[in-house]
């Protein structure tokens, strides 16, 4: 039995990726464990810090979220990180022994910042008529800037593009714009366009948001979340583990310049969710390509139907490949075996259509979100009951970061009140 902890941030209502990637997860680790699940409400305000009129609804959102997938406050504490000052009071005193390098270096800060610029890049070109084509091609992508130079196509793969940014983002210690600008015109993209595109991003607002001292502090508030619950076990995703090890670091620290009171918490790895989106990039709000956890009947049955299936079968009677299918990926999890079989050999045979296909799976869906709706619908009822869960769970978890806090001013030989 380890002390578990993890946190969400409220950034709206979950979807099937979340369920897959996390909450599933912590399903399972709450029959196991001593786990504390929170809303990192204020990690939402690091970059949100603008839109904060949504902020409350989308609490209200992942308390009914989690609740109605099951996450059982009899198993697990489920808190509200603001509700628990102490988390500020301890990341305060860790900014005092956090080095500013060991933040400026932190691979997730300038992730982030790649996104918001790379998404801003895409937008622009796609809002100027070049043709984004998601599928990835099999080509080298040296071969295909060699190879596409000088010809105007307006067109172009969004693996070319990513590439191409990513280069320019990641090769030199600031963004060769000026590199980048070149790769776009070789690749066929419009000189004027390309110009705009990268004048605005040198010039503008992109990413700008986010150099606050907040932001750049985003892990400090973490590792004190994870330390102040002295939690053995963090399970996160990929994109986290930077941040665990620096508060594995920001532990040690703490530990040899006063007392030993820290571990080092250890990352659970949890492995992403596969599960593409509806149109087949992978499943994000910012897509509109989500299946919630509250999406209804009819909502789900319309989404199925849009699924893009294998792009070769045209007609009923060709036959299809249920390996390059959506539509077939879902299946693999939301169907029971012997159907995914028989769906994998009568798509091959053309048996099926993929309309009746698409029925059996809107079905399933249904089938296993049914439970989660019916839990819903009794939240929502009485939301006020259910609030008060975690405003209990807020007190628990209060109590005992309380306590680590004493021992923190303690070690420290500050004032005690
Ligand atoms: N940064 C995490 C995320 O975006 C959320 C988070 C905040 C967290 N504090 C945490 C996760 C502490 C684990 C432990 O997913
Ligand atoms: Fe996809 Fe099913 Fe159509 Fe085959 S029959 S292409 S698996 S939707």
């Amino acid at each position: 039995m380890k002390k578990v902890l993890s946190g969400m941030r409220p950034t709206g209502k979950l979807h099937l990726g979340h369920y897959l990637g996390v909450i599933k997860n912590w399903l399972e680790l709450q029959e196991k464990h001593d786990c504390k699940f929170f809303i990192a409400d204020w990690h939402a305000l690091t970059n949100k810090y603008k839109q904060t009129d949504d902020l409350k609804e989308n609490i209200k959102q992942m308390i009914i979220d989690w609740l109605s997938c099951g996450i059982d406050p009899e198993k697990a504490t489920l808190f509200i990180q603001s509700g628990v000052k102490e988390h500020a009071e301890l990341s305060l005193l860790f900014s005092m022994i956090t080095p500013k390098s060991w933040l400026e270096l932190n691979p997730s800060y300038k992730d982030l910042k790649f996104n918001l610029y790379y998404q801003y890049l895409r937008d622009f070109l796609a809002g100027k008529q070049v043709k984004i084509i998601q599928t990835p091609p099999s080509e080298d992508f040296d071969q295909a800037v060699e190879r596409a130079s000088g010809k105007v196509r307006n067109k172009i793969f969004e693996e070319y593009l990513r590439e191409a940014f990513f280069r320019a983002f990641y090769n030199k210690k600031g963004i060769d714009f000026k590199g980048l600008k070149e790769t776009l015109i070789k690749l066929g993209i419009q000189k004027k366009i390309v110009e705009e595109a990268v004048k605005n991003l040198e010039e503008g607002d992109v990413g700008k948001d986010i150099d606050t001292l907040g932001f750049l502090a985003y892990p400090v508030l973490q590792a004190a979340d994870i330390l102040i619950y002295k939690a053995e076990a963090v399970p996160v995703g990929e994109d986290q583990l930077p941040h665990i090890e620096l508060t594995r670091e920001i532990a040690r620290r703490f530990n040899n310049l006063y007392d030993s009171i820290f571990p080092e918490p250890e990352a659970m790895l949890t492995e992403e969710s596969k599960l593409p989106g509806i149109d087949g990039r992978k499943m994000s709000k910012s897509y509109n390509n989500a299946i919630y956890l509250s999406d209804d009947q009819q909502t789900v049955n319309k989404k199925v139907l849009e699924m893009k299936t294998d792009p070769q079968r045209v007609r009923r009677n060709d036959p299809g490949n249920p390996e390059v299918c959506i539509v077939y990926d879902y299946h693999r999890i939301f169907t029971d075996k012997d159907t995914v079989k028989d769906i994998d050999k009568k798509c091959r045979n053309a048996e099926i259509g993929c309309v009746d296909c698409k029925k059996i799976l809107a079905q399933n869906l249904n089938r296993f979100l049914d439970p989660i709706r019916e839990r819903r619908k009794e939240i929502e009822k009485d939301l006020p009951t259910y609030e008060k869960i975690f405003q209990e769970g807020t007190e628990k978890a209060k109590a005992i970061a309380s306590e680590t806090m004493t021992e923190v001013r303690k070690a420290m030989r500050l004032w005690e009140f």
